[in-house]
């Protein structure tokens, strides 16, 4: 597998149908072992086609396409918010997520941005850590009748004082 000439792109509407199915089939391998396949389901509801579509209005979306074309991640910027963040499963570990989040570091620091913020899940703490996120406080989520504990971080970029 030759990621040397994975290329960080804006998504496009085109991209949406792939980087939909991408996600769908990175959460179920991701998350099936930890979450209940209800609340998997759940999450995966939240990804259509169209509400993706409707997201691009309010949300910058990166993706990381490999040689053959193929969409192998995607990675968000809502204002300060990282959001959205998936490496199919192949692709995970090679540097492509890194890819992704520099280019949106890169984008929030020509914003001028003072800091990014994320809810990420338990296990998404360790690689936000590697990205220099410090973890703020924790929330508790309900879904599907479910709860479940989201870490909340953030990452200065812009030192105060
Ligand atoms: C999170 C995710 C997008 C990262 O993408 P990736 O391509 O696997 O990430 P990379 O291989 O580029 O690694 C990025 C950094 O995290 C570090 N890292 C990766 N896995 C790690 C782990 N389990 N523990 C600690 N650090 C880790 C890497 O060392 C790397 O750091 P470096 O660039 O300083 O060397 C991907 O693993 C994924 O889709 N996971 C499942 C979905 C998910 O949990 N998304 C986050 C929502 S909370």
């Amino acid at each position: 597998m030759n990621l040397k000439t994975t290329e960080i792109r804006r998504m496009a509407e085109d991209d949406v149908g792939q980087v939909v199915h991408m996600i769908h089939s990175t959460m179920r391998e991701a998350w099936g072992n930890v979450y209940s396949p209800d609340l998997v389901k759940q999450f995966c509801f939240k990804y259509t086609p169209e509400s993706m579509i409707e997201r691009m209005r309010e949300i910058d979306y990166w993706v990381a396409e490999v040689g053959d074309g193929s969409v192998v991640g995607v990675i968000g910027l809502k204002g300060n918010q990282l959001r959205t963040f998936f490496v199919e499963l192949q692709y995970q570990g090679k540097g492509v997520g890194r890819k992704l989040y520099d280019m949106l570091e890169a984008t929030a620091s020509e914003r001028g941005l003072e800091k990014l913020v994320l809810e990420g899940s338990p296990w998404g703490q360790p690689i936000y850590k590697a990205f220099g996120f410090k973890q703020v406080g924790s929330r508790v989520k309900r879904r599907s009748g479910v709860n479940y504990d989201d870490a909340l971080m953030e990452k200065q970029l812009i030192e105060r004082g």
